[in-house]
């Protein structure tokens, strides 16, 4: 036989000579849901992620940065007591977030890319992602100069990455004009371009508070059917400014990274959701899979289909369990 290609599979070595995905410290970025409250609490369907107080995040992220962990992103947790209709409490300057994003950018500088969540779902009273009329129709226009001046209150704290996840149209131009405005010309937006309504997000939901209280997120959300309007929105996104674009969730849309990686509109950064992460896990405790190879192998597959990078809540883990190095 003139072609064996089991030759190339003969060692470890010789796998790593011929390896074509490389999946290092520095493509995980990892979230982190922060609380008013000091300390931390549990979340039941996330094993090993919490919800955390300010100081209590800085001490996380200080030993995830020792090993290479170097970029976050950050959600807000407030008190239900701080949720209103309007949700201005995401506009506030001494919100969860501007906090956290001061006392790490104090502790870190510029070692760590701090990246935050711009939606308004767990500020809002109803846990949509935007405002809503008397008839529980999602606001877009009306929504806009929110979202915007939530990303210039945390651009102001020191992120360096505005994250916006709430689907509405037009939020990047609206969010670079009032970053440009204000001076914040290097703060960069990292737009979910493709962001699909569905089951995917459930576990994140229970962490963060922000289930809709009525309804559903398909007239905001994309419908996961769909795959060139997830394309065109991404051109969109990219003409609005977009520096870097998401894709969520990651697995079930490998085609799709790989087809925004053919178009080489922007950095792509995938989502690997709640729920991807929480399955694992789940069937992992059951004794059904090996979680951690799996676990592994999920986020291998997404950087081998092009994303230049994951968020994931395995990223600790694969760190400190030495997954990757
Ligand atoms: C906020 C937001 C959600 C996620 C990220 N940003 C929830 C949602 O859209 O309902 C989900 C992430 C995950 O499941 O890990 N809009």
């Amino acid at each position: 036989m003139l072609n064996r290609s089991r030759r190339l599979r003969t060692s470890l070595a010789m796998r790593n000579l011929v390896a074509e995905t490389d999946l290092r410290p520095r493509h995980l970025i990892q979230p982190h849901f922060v609380q008013p409250q000091a300390g931390s609490t549990e979340i039941s369907s996330m094993p090993g992620i919490v919800n955390a107080g300010v100081d209590e995040t800085v001490r996380q992220v200080e030993k995830d940065l020792r090993k290479g962990l170097a970029s976050v992103l950050l959600f807000g947790v407030p008190d239900e007591a701080a949720k209103s209709p309007d949700a201005s409490y995401c506009c506030d300057h001494e919100g969860v977030i501007p906090q956290a994003v001061r006392a790490l950018k104090k502790a870190f500088g510029s070692d760590l890319v701090v990246m935050t969540d711009v939606c308004l779902c767990g500020y809002t009273s109803h846990g949509h992602c935007g405002l809503v009329d008397e008839e529980g129709v999602v606001q877009n226009d009306e929504t806009l100069p929110l979202l915007a001046e939530m990303a210039l209150r945390h651009a102001e704290a020191g992120a360096d990455v505005a994250a916006p996840s709430d689907m509405m149209d037009g939020r990047v131009t609206a969010i670079r004009t009032l970053l440009d405005q204000n001076g914040f010309t290097r703060t960069s937006i990292l737009s979910y371009a493709i962001k699909h309504a569905g089951a995917f997000y459930g576990p994140f939901r229970e962490a963060a508070h922000s289930s809709p209280k009525f309804g559903d997120r398909k007239t905001y959300q994309m419908d996961p059917r769909n795959a060139r309007e997830g394309l065109r929105d991404a051109l969109l996104d990219v003409e609005e400014g977009a520096d870097m674009l998401m894709v969520k969730p990651a697995l079930p849309n490998l085609d799709l990274i790989w087809r925004l990686r053919e178009a080489q509109l922007a950095p792509i950064c995938a989502y690997h959701v709640s729920s991807e992460f929480s399955s694992v896990k789940a069937a992992d405790r059951l004794g059904w899979v090996v979680g951690d190879q799996l676990m592994l192998e999920h986020l291998i597959a997404i950087r081998r289909a092009g994303a230049d990078m994951i968020v994931t809540y395995a990223g600790r883990e694969a760190v400190e369990k030495g997954w990757i190095s």
